[in-house]
């Protein structure tokens, strides 16, 4: 059995990777300091898996704990989950960001250096594409400066770990995520909710069941079909899938690191997710439309070719299945 060290493994994204990793017969360890997640989270991914996993609570900037981690195992590969993630709170402040997303980055490279373990999936964005000017985006679309410090934090990131493989005998994916939505089938898992929501699933769910009174959308005078923003929704347990495919990826692959977009190739607006979320739960959503929010970039999508060629990875949930697990999961939460 592969051993693989999983960094904010009782995350929304790290939890239902650590299911599909368990799923795929991977031996996992878990390293998470609580920050944005619940100890009882891993109850959770044992109920779903039927298997259990190492956990152990600490911080990834703590090199004395990472090592004696991988001391104690012999680790085929990490996937660095472990960050913090709210655009508003890295304006708010930064160094907060730099420091726990590009130190704790350094603190993991350090040690698989020391420890000689190569293999490393890195959690990108599609945020370093920007407003970009073609869609659908490619890998090749060209990075634009950071709209905020945790964007800034995902392209540094991908900068350090391209550099740092150059002379070293290592290999990294960086999976660059459209927007991960829904939670696990199960109900089990999914994103824990923390003060208001910024993202639009949370606000709708938590509109939905009366927690908050009213969902603005952020403006319907874009260019796109019905003038409302068009992202890229990814079920947030294809996102998972897309990670054991990149851990058995490194093994074969030639580059020393290569990227891949992670999405469903389609755009939805706005609107067609709140009319998706009403239709499949059969529910009146109470919105209204109001102005732009600031820094919103009108569309963007990924091509997804290189990803379901190379990784043989494609998606496999529509809007419909996110909508209807992300109203799930959001009754589990109550
Ligand atoms: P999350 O906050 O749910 O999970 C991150 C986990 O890491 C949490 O459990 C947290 O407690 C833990 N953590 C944070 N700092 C840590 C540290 N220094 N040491 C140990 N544990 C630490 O976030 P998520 O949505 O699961 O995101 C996972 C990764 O994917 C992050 O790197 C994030 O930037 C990236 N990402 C997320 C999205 C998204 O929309 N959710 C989009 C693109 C990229
Ligand atoms: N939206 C609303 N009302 C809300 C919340 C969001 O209309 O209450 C709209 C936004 O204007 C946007 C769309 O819903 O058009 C999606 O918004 P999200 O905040 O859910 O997602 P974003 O695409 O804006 O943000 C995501 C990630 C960030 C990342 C950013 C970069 O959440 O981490 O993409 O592209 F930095």
């Amino acid at each position: 059995m592969k051993k693989i060290l999983v960094t904010g493994g009782l995350g929304y994204i790290g939890s239902h990777t650590v299911v599909e990793l368990q799923a795929a017969d991977y031996d996992v360890v878990v390293i998470d300091n609580l920050n944005n997640s619940k100890q009882s989270v891993k109850n959770r991914i044992e109920e779903i898996s039927g298997q259990s996993f190492e956990l152990c609570i600490g911080d990834v900037n703590d090199s004395e704990m990472l090592k004696s981690l991988f001391i104690k195992h012999a680790f085929e590969g990490v996937i660095h989950f472990a960050a913090h993630k709210a655009v508003g709170e890295s304006v708010e402040n930064p160094i907060l960001y730099y420091q726990n997303n590009i130190s704790g980055l350094i603190s993991v490279l350090s040690t698989m250096e020391k420890f000689k373990v190569s293999n490393l999936v890195f959690s990108s964005s599609c945020t370093v594409y920007g407003a970009a000017a073609d869609l659908p985006v490619t890998e090749n679309t060209v990075i634009q400066q950071a709209e905020s410090p945790y964007g800034t934090t995902k392209i540094l990131g991908e900068d350090i770990i391209n550099d740092f493989a150059k002379h070293k005998a290592f290999k990294s994916i960086l999976l660059r995520y459209f927007n991960p939505v829904g939670a696990h089938p199960s109900a089990k898992i999914g994103e824990l909710p923390l003060g208001i929501p910024n993202n639009l699933i949370p606000f709708v769910t938590q509109t939905a069941a009366g927690i908050r009174n009213e969902l603005t959308v952020f403006g319907d005078d874009y260019s796109t079909e019905d003038g409302t923003c068009v992202r890229d929704y990814i079920h947030v347990v294809d996102l998972a899938k897309a990670h054991v495919k990149a851990l058995s990826y490194c093994d074969e692959m030639h580059l020393k690191v290569d990227v891949f977009n992670v999405g469903t190739g389609k755009g939805n607006s706005v609107l067609e997710v709140i009319n998706t979320f009403e239709k499949v739960n059969g529910l009146k959503l109470n919105y209204r439309i109001g102005p732009r929010r600031g820094g919103d970039i009108e569309q963007i999508y990924a091509d997804t070719t290189k990803v379901n060629d190379l990784l043989g990875w494609s998606a496999q949930y529509g809007i419909a299945d996110m909508m209807k697990h992300a109203w799930a999961w959001q009754q589990e939460l109550e």
